[in-house]
Order: structure tokens, then sequence, then C-alpha cells
């Protein structure tokens, strides 16, 4: 009878989500793609990206108006779709949250993968400016395996050359091979892409490595983290239609180009200035 219930209970509130920008499509479809039933509210604030060049105040502010925003919409968990947010503002969106609504960064799930699943005996980091100074990955990873050597690299021309839609040609291919062969990334068997936005280039990655190297892709690791967390605390959209919702702070035509390359349609933007009216 219990278990009846239990399948029986629907939480059809919205997932809510953000990034700067594009990269956390990469998390939403994903999602999606996981988890076919469930509503999402997105937010990328394309206002002020990148995030991976401001300071940790600055991201912290951002990022607690996006969650009250999302907070208002009743949002049943909070995804921070984003490498530089997480890294710098997790703490501020769990006290907003206040213990009612569950928060998922997306670095835990991916040190856990690393430390977990992989033999991995030098993995390379890559990803903003904010996230590398940060050194989350490198403090979270050796906290639990301190044998594994990790290397970090600022990429910080990635996501404006995405943004930009320089994604396939010679631009992206000199910047990518210019950034790769830095000798921090010689000899790793493992690379974290540390920035939601990077797996949108994860074929010309995998490519320059010669397909020798384990690109991980945060998207697919934290979608699964995210099932396991509905999951446990009971909040799975089980049968409903999904329909999401899609907010910006700037409509820019590469969230448009972008978000129909990810959910095959034509997105409708809502364009929200949320910090004027959550204060
Ligand atoms: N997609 C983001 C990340 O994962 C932010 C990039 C940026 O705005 O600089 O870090």
């Amino acid at each position: 009878m219990d278990w009846l219930f239990f399948c029986l209970m629907n939480d059809n509130r919205p997932i809510g989500i953000f990034d700067s920008g594009v990269g956390g499509l990469t998390v939403a479809n994903a999602i999606r793609q996981m988890m076919p039933n469930e509503n999402m509210v997105y937010f990328g604030d394309t206002a002020h990206l990148p995030y991976g060049d401001k300071s940790p105040e600055t991201i912290r502010y951002y990022a607690a108006g996006i969650t009250k925003f999302l907070l208002s919409l009743e949002c049943k968990v909070i995804v921070i779709a984003c490498n530089t947010a997480s890294a710098n503002a997790f703490q501020t969106v769990v006290e907003l949250a206040g213990g009612k609504v569950p928060v998922l960064n997306v670095v835990d799930p991916v040190v856990d993968f690393v430390i977990h699943s992989g033999n991995y005996k030098h993995i390379g980091v890559i990803g903003t400016k904010s996230t590398i100074n940060s050194d989350t990955y490198a403090l979270k990873i050796h906290r639990e395996k301190p044998g594994i050597m990790v290397s970090s690299l600022a990429t910080p021309l990635f996501v404006p050359m995405i943004e930009e839609g320089f994604i396939f040609d010679d631009i992206s291919n000199a910047i990518i091979r210019t950034y790769l062969s830095r000798h921090e990334l010689s000899d790793i068997d493992g690379l974290i892409l540390g920035c939601t936005h990077y797996p949108i280039i994860k074929n010309q990655i995998n490519k320059f490595f010669n397909f020798n190297v384990d690109i991980i892709d945060s998207a697919k690791v934290v979608a699964m983290a995210l099932q396991k967390m509905l999951i446990q605390e009971n909040l799975l959209n089980r049968a409903g239609v999904p329909g999401h919702k899609f907010f910006v702070s700037d409509i820019t035509p590469s969230f448009r180009v972008i978000s129909k390359m990810f959910f095959e349609q034509d997105v409708c933007l809502e364009l929200k200035n949320i910090w004027e009216q959550n204060g």
C-alpha cells in the first residue's frame, strides 16, 4: 500500500536552473533527456555574462537575485548549472533556500564521479578564471583522494568564443589548440570540463587529444545526481507533460541559436530584470 502511494506521488513543480548564459543549457538538456516528465525554469544571466572574470561578491549578488526569483516561482529544487557560481555562491544559494528547497551545484557530482568511477592518476581541470582561482576542484578531489594529481588551467576565451558562436571554425580551432597544448595539460588521463559552456566544444576537445583522454562532461553526471536527489527527496514528476520556461536578463542572438540547437524548436524567451524587483 505504501509502495502504491509512493508510485502515485507526483511533484509537478518546476526544477529551477541557472547559469550566466547558454552553458547551463547543456545541463538542462541532459536533465530533459533523463527525466522527460520534469518542468524546468531556466534563467540565463546574459546581461552579466561572463561570470568568470567577476569578483566572488558580485557573483554571489547575481546568484542571490536569481535564487530569490526561482524560489518565487515555487521551484522544487535549484540547480546551479554554472561552475563559477557553484564555486563562489553555493552557500549563498543554500542559505536563501533555507533548507526547504534542495540545492545542487555542478562541482560536487563531478568530484564524486572522479573519485569513485575512474582510475585517474592525473586529472586536468579547465574552467573560467574565477573557478580555477578558487581551486575548488583540486581541494575537493584531494580531500578524498590526495594521490590524484590535479592540474588546473584557466581558459577564459572559451566562454565569449562559444557565446559569439565560434564553435566549428578556424577561430575556435586556434583557441582550443593554443589552450590545450599548454604544459599543464600534458600527460593527463582525464580532463574535467569545469565550465558548463564547454560541452558545446567537447568534440573538438576530444579530437585535440586524439580521443586518448577521458573528457569529463558535467552535464550527464549532474543530471544523474539530480535524478538521485529527486528520488531520495520524493520530488519526482512521474507523469507530467513538460513545459519549460526560459528567462534571460538580456535577449541575445546566441541564446536563441544555442537554445534552438538543444531544444529543437524556437524557445520562447522572457526578458527579466530581477535585481531591481528583488532589491
Ligand atoms: N557556464 C559558466 C561556468 O560553468 C560560466 C561562464 C561565465 O559566465 O564565465 O562556469
